[in-house]
């Protein structure tokens, strides 16, 4: 399943499951926002090719969604503009439980991208892999973010104080979660 996003700059983003040849564009997009330094508790980027290999193979091993935005003009690894993973939980008894994360790279934020990449990873997750709850977390410093997630209807079910230590300074770790059949009542 794929669907095309008209961007007000008059740019199509075709929106879709991720492919063997997303992978160096994903990972790409992973290693800016580790150099932003601010968004993910993640020091290293990941330069490894087998690395970025296995972590393909093991998405499609297991299932999970991963759903990227693409944009046609452009050549890979600058092709792949975001990407939102909806992963299993690490326990047997949580398998109606998703993980999401997500990333836009840096020129492409605020264009909408995000909500329409996390709408479809949603409704994927429920029709492949029978998930009944996203759960998510985001360091409270991220607005953006938390702005984002409370309108798509997650809401915040606790705060892990000091959980990260980054650039000197210690943030506090905020855990969301959403319904996703409270979700598609409202998104109809
Ligand atoms: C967070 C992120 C995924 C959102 O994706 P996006 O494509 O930029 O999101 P959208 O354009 O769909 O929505 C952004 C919303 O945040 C709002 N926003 C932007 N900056 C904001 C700020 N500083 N404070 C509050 N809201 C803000 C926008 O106005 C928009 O809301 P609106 O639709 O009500 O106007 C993306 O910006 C990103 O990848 N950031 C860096 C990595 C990251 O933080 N990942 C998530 C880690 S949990």
């Amino acid at each position: 399943m794929k669907k095309v996003l008209e961007l007000k700059s008059g740019e199509n983003i075709i929106i879709k499951h991720l492919t063997k040849l997303d992978v160096d564009g994903v990972w790409y997009n992973f290693n800016e926002v580790i150099e932003e330094g601010i968004y993910l508790p993640v020091f290293f980027p990941v330069r490894s090719q087998l690395e970025k290999d296995s972590w393909y193979r093991n998405i499609k091993k297991e299932n999970e969604i991963c759903i990227v935005g693409e944009n046609l003009d452009l050549k890979t690894p600058y092709n792949i503009i975001g990407q939102c993973e909806i992963l299993n939980c690490e326990w047997e008894a949580s398998e109606h439980v998703g993980v999401l994360g997500i990333i836009i790279r840096d020129k492409y934020r605020d264009l909408t991208i995000g909500r329409n990449l996390i709408d479809f990873a949603i409704r994927e997750s429920k029709k492949l892999n029978n998930k009944e709850k996203i759960i998510l977390s985001t360091f409270s410093t991220n607005e953006r973010a938390l702005h984002l997630f409370s309108q798509i209807g997650f809401e915040v079910v606790g705060i892990r104080k000091k959980q990260f230590f980054m650039e000197s300074e210690y943030i506090d770790e905020v855990m969301m979660e959403l319904w996703i059949d409270d979700y598609l009542e409202k998104n109809k």
